[in-house]
């Protein structure tokens, strides 16, 4: 699945999240809100696509995620759920997909995002109009770092997709 979108840059490692005015994205191991539209959002962008998150996230999904390839981050050895693919390194499995031609979706939680930041080259990310109560936010994000190249706005949130500046962070 070879992926080429904006200015010409190859996505190899890409992240997908939701983030309220001050950069929450999760409480109590769940997301915040629940936005029908945001969730179909999520869907379109990631149907058919290698998607990879981590044992919690995965762990507290509402439900499965079909008809994606979907790999999950865990430090558990014996951790080897059904129908995924495990990785117990994450920083090997970025390392070694950086230079694939295939897109890798990074979505979450916290600290799968904070360690794959450094290697994202294109996000998808809705950003929430109102404010939660959160207890998990994405602090590393930073709009510099970014150009906006499309731009929806709904009514519960403006969705952004944005290309890592050639100069930005890594
Ligand atoms: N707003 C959004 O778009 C969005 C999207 C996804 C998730 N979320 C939210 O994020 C929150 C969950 O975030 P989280 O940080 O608690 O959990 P997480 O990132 O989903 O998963 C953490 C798991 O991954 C393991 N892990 C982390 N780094 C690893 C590495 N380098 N190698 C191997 N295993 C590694 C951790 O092991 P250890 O236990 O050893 O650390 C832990 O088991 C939830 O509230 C969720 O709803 C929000």
């Amino acid at each position: 699945m070879a992926c080429n979108q904006g200015k010409g840059v190859r996505i190899m490692i890409s992240f997908s999240v939701a983030v309220d005015p001050h950069y929450g994205i999760g409480i109590k191991g769940s997301l915040p809100w629940h936005i029908k539209e945001e969730l179909k959002l999520f869907r379109r962008n990631t149907l058919f696509k290698h998607i990879v998150m981590g044992q919690t996230t995965y762990d507290n999904l509402p439900g499965k995620l079909k008809d994606r390839y979907i790999t999950v981050v865990s430090i558990d050895p014996e951790y080897h759920p059904e129908g995924v693919e495990v990785t117990h390194d994450l920083i090997a499995f970025l390392e070694e997909h950086q230079s694939d031609e295939t897109e890798y979706i990074i979505c979450g939680g916290a600290s799968i995002y904070r360690q794959s930041y450094p290697y994202a080259k294109k996000a998808y990310v809705s950003f929430i109009k109102k404010e939660y109560e959160v207890d998990t936010r994405l602090e590393i994000f930073d709009p510099e770092d970014w150009d906006i190249v499309k731009e929806e706005d709904h009514e519960e949130f403006v969705y952004r997709e944005l290309i890592r500046k050639e100069d930005g962070n890594r």
